[in-house]
């Protein structure tokens, strides 16, 4: 294993949608494909870390000496989070469901010729709210995405303030940027000090400079 800045230290990544069962054979899910949480796990690992990538369902290959928690749910990524802390640093770049279905159908469900159909959602619990709530097993850096289509930087300066994150990453979804699920981003780094607007770049490039300015901002000592 390379040593480096993040040597010693743990690395907690969320990443990928997650899947949000209906019945025994529909779900919710959304169009993540992971691309930039995987990106974050190499970034960490070539500095030195433990990483810990909690995925939901997603199309990429296991990253050698990255521990991998493959979860479905929102509350299955909540308590795999929860299971793998104390962690230095928490990168939050999941796009967890926002709702669930209220109750689950233990059967499929069946259609009515005709019938609209209307589903009842429950609110899913924030991973990211809930590590960054202060207290002993608080990562000291914890850095959350915001995938925004219009008002950026607007929406990431509020977003960090609502969630509690140290950090928050922002970039503009919008279909005709190609970023989501694409290989290059731009984002903005919104901190407690200002707004950074970065340049495009690939994700791996992104990760790469992240994963380093958190290295650099971590207090010399270490938490355990
Ligand atoms: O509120 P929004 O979903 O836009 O916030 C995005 C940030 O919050 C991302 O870092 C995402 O991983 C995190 N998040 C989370 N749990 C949720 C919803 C979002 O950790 N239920």
């Amino acid at each position: 294993k390379q040593k480096g800045p993040l040597t010693g230290r743990h690395v907690l990544i969320t990443s990928g949608p997650t899947h949000e069962p209906l019945d025994p054979v529909r779900y919710i899910a959304n169009r993540s494909s992971g691309k930039q949480g995987h990106a974050l796990a190499r970034a960490a690992l070539a500095l030195g870390a433990r990483v810990t990538l909690v995925s939901g369902p997603v199309n990429l290959p296991n990253i050698r000496g990255v521990n991998a928690v493959k979860v479905e749910t929102a509350q299955e990524m909540l308590d795999a989070v929860l299971d793998a802390l104390p962690a230095d640093i928490a990168l939050c770049a999941a796009a967890v469901a926002d709702w669930r279905a209220s109750a689950e159908a233990a059967q499929k469900l069946k259609k009515e010729r005709g019938a609209d159909v209307s589903l009842s959602l429950a609110q899913n619990p924030d991973i990211l709210a809930t590590i960054a709530i202060p207290g002993p097993q608080r990562p000291e850096l914890v850095i959350g995405f915001a995938a925004e289509t219009r008002n950026v930087v607007d929406h990431a300066r509020a977003k960090r303030r609502a969630k509690g994150a140290d950090w928050i990453v922002a970039n503009d979804v919008s279909a005709a940027t190609g970023i989501m699920g694409g290989d290059r981003t731009q984002v903005h780094l919104v901190t407690g000090a200002g707004v950074e607007d970065w340049p495009a770049m690939s994700k791996d490039e992104m990760a790469a400079r992240l994963l380093a300015r958190a290295a650099e901002s971590l207090s010399s000592v270490r938490s355990a």
